[in-house]
């Protein structure tokens, strides 16, 4: 199973990024994990909806394929990063058409702050049900005090207790993107 990873942090150290990639080794076999660049991604307009930069087009036809969306994000100000939200907008887009459509779908936010980067985790929850996205609910995972010491050079969690966490919430989110699946 095919699964588009959207990381909501363009840093270069994004710990967001990270914690995609210990998802990414710790995945059950039918899911293979495959992060979707937003780097190149111009901002989103609706004017140019009829003849959209090549940059909305493979953002597009990179998510079409996909049987799920796994989001990996960051909080800022309480939010959705605009890089993210931006994808999100041109993935909508034209009306009628957009990519997300049906995908089943998980959010994962991490922060090395207290809460748990609640905020964003919530307000991408609210855009999800508009996109019609079906949201995995438990287990919620918010990661609070995230620091790139809990990995290690080869991109594994090394942190016993955060393992534990993304070990049982992809499990569950494999077990999730079955129920989709043809004869699931
Ligand atoms: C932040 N950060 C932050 N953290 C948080 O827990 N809640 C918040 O509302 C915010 N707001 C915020 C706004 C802006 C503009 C920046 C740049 C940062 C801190 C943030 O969690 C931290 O920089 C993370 O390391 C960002 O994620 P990545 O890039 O490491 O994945």
């Amino acid at each position: 199973m095919d699964i588009a990873v959207v990381v909501g942090s363009l840093r270069e150290g994004s710990l967001n990024r990270k914690v995609a990639r210990a998802l990414e080794l710790l995945a059950p076999a039918p899911l293979k994990l495959r992060e979707i660049a937003l780097s190149g991604c111009s901002l989103y307009n609706q004017d140019l909806d009829n003849d959209p930069p090549a940059d909305w087009v493979e953002l597009r036809d990179s998510i079409r394929p996909a049987d799920g969306i796994l989001f990996v994000t960051p909080e800022y100000n309480r939010s959705v990063p605009g890089v993210l939200k931006n994808a999100i907008d041109i993935g909508s887009r034209p009306y009628g058409k957009s990519v997300w459509t049906g995908k089943p779908g998980a959010i994962v936010s991490a922060t090395p702050g207290g809460f748990g980067a609640f905020g964003a985790n919530h307000h991408l929850r609210q855009s999800c049900v508009f996109l019609d996205i079906p949201l995995l609910q438990q287990p919620e995972a918010y990661l609070a005090g995230v620091k790139d010491e809990m990995f290690g050079d080869d991109g594994a969690v090394t942190d016993e207790k955060l393992k534990k966490l993304l070990s049982r919430f992809i499990t569950a989110y494999a077990e999730w993107v079955a129920r989709f699946a043809p004869g699931g």
